[in-house]
């Protein structure tokens, strides 16, 4: 079978759905690949390139329409495209399905089998597949980029000899993957960098990415995305109420807002309102994601950069993907491939289109004349889905008194059994074995008891610290070496001067190794 990619023409899209590169891979899986001429060349791929990858580039859409089983695409085709679809082809691109009833349709009375890239399941197993967030991805990081474009300051804090800078400060609203991919980069250009996020469960990842979660003194649970295929449930009035009023107590503190708030198929929800933007310092940049949807920002424009009377940059772009065109088309096909990879089980070159797979099912919204959307919910768990940890019950004093009690029994208890056992054990072995042999024996099971007593009590976390302070401590080589080193002879003293120093940097080195870890479980 062969499987082409068109050019694609949505207004300014520079992506492109084939690579040189996925197809070599495609074609290790049995495929004939083919590019409409000039598919690649916004995304920096000439159609040399790819002839030289075995590639057949063909002269135009309908050509390449016509040649090919499976077309692969970036955008939801147009009326046109559709047109030059049958029933014995596969199309494979973004199609927002529950936006584009019409269109649906009228791919499905071609009899095509259509797969929508965005309705991968967030699954564990369809990460690779998962377009939408390897574009997320790519916004995220551009979002951050396009902020300080339009930012006349730096984002890290600098001492320098005309003055001092203090570092920009970041506040990233939505903490999904273009969320989490914005913090990641505005953390690594040393900005101060804040988040929030309606779900708890991203609150450690914001801050193990060196972000600051911004909590919510709220009563009710913030929502968990268990339920919702990973995704945020809308939250309740009041508890909107209370995020803004956070929000607004922020607004004239920060220099860059990046928002990417969305719950899928809804409006986006306005969380950045005109005052908090009019409260925020001339200067000031406020990048939104969910421009598409409407934006998170009350005066965001769709596809447009305005300033407001007040000097605030709005940036309501709507194509940052694009906007890095060589990087978004590789994973976009990459991402593809893999849906490539799964559809062709016998790496054949053949599609096996299987509608008992959870993932084909899922993205699957066309297939035999029949409209196949929406899935039915996938038989896996999604990926943020993770139950909440049960909170302990809790007590009364003098039932974690009884508690604690029963706990230094049954320790004590264990204790007196090990010592007995042992002693019965040394006792027994000294009937038979010399004095001189028990002498270190006793040394080394007491130091083994004594070893174990120590490491045991330490939380899992610090064991590598702990590592580095015994390997400083176990350098007792340096007292040997010490009283030595006085010694007549040149080799002894040669040897004994090399002993310390090497001693010694394993005990300074041992110490300062520990340091810095234990650094790194302090709170700022
Ligand atoms: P996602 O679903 O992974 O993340 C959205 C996050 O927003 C979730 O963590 C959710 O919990 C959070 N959220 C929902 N309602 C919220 C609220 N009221 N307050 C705070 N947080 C809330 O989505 P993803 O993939 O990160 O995409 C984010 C946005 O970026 C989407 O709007 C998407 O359409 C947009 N996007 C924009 C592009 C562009 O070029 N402008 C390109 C790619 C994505």
């Amino acid at each position: 079978m062969k499987i082409g990619s068109p050019r694609e023409v949505f207004p300014g899209e520079s992506r492109v759905a084939m690579t040189p590169e996925s197809a070599v891979a495609l074609q290790k899986l049995g495929y004939d690949c083919a590019v409409e001429s000039g598919a690649g060349v916004s995304a920096g791929f000439s159609d040399a390139v790819y002839a030289a990858a075995g590639v057949e580039v063909l002269p135009g859409a309908e050509a390449l329409y016509a040649a090919c089983d499976i077309i692969a695409k970036v955008r939801p085709p147009t009326e046109t495209e559709v047109g030059y679809l049958s029933g014995d082809k596969t199309l494979i691109s973004f199609f927002y399905p529950a936006s584009n009833e019409a269109l649906m349709g009228a791919a499905t009375e071609t009899g095509a089998s259509v797969i929508a890239m965005d309705m991968v399941p967030r699954i564990s197993r369809a990460q690779k597949m998962d377009a939408l967030s390897s574009m997320a991805n790519i916004a995220g990081y551009r979002a951050v980029i396009e902020a300080g474009n339009n930012f006349g300051r730096f984002f890290t804090g600098q001492v320098t000899a005309a003055g001092k800078v203090p570092p920009a400060k970041v506040l990233v609203v939505g903490a999904g993957v273009a969320g989490l991919a914005a913090i990641g980069t505005s953390t690594s250009l040393g900005a101060i960098t804040y988040a929030f996020d309606v779900r708890p469960e991203v609150a450690e990842q914001i801050e193990s990415m060196g972000a600051e979660f911004v909590f919510l003194e709220f009563e009710e649970a913030q929502t968990d995305g268990a339920a919702t295929g990973g995704y945020a449930a809308p939250s309740s009035p009041e508890f909107r109420e209370a995020q803004l009023a956070k929000f607004r107590e922020l607004a004239p503190e920060m220099d860059i807002v990046i928002t990417t708030a969305l719950i899928p198929n809804r409006d986006a929800p306005v969380l950045w309102t005109k005052d908090m933007v009019e409260a925020m310092k001339p200067g000031s940049v406020i990048v939104d994601l969910a421009a598409e949807r409407g934006g998170n920002c009350e005066l965001t424009v769709k596809d447009e950069k305005i300033v407001t009377d007040n000097g605030v940059t709005i940036v309501g772009y709507t194509d940052f993907p694009s906007r890095m065109a060589a990087q978004s088309s590789s994973l976009y096909a990459t991402n593809i491939r893999h849906m490539m990879t799964d559809l062709t089980p016998g790496k054949d070159g053949t599609v096996n289109h299987d509608m008992e797979d959870d993932v084909i099912r899922g993205a699957t919204i066309a297939h035999a004349g029949e409209i196949t959307f929406p899935p039915p919910p996938p038989k896996v768990a999604a990926i943020a889905a993770r139950k909440p940890a049960e909170k302990p019950k809790e007590l009364t004093p003098e039932e974690r008194k009884a508690q604690e009690a029963a706990a230094f029994r049954a320790q004590t208890r264990q204790q007196v059994t090990l010592l007995v056992v042992g002693a019965a054990l040394i006792l027994g072995v000294g009937l038979v074995a010399p004095a001189s042999f028990m002498q270190h024996f006793i040394v080394f099971v007491l130091a083994v008891f004594v070893g174990f007593q120590v490491i045991w009590g330490v939380a899992h976390s610090l064991h590598t610290p702990l590592m580095a302070v015994t390997n400083a401590i176990s350098s007792i080589i340096i007292l040997g070496a010490l009283m030595q080193i006085g010694s007549g002879s040149f080799l002894v003293i040669l040897l004994a001067a090399l002993s310390v120093f090497m001693a010694g940097i394993n005990i300074f080195g041992g110490f300062l190794v520990t340091r810095r870890m234990l650094a790194m479980f302090q709170k700022s």
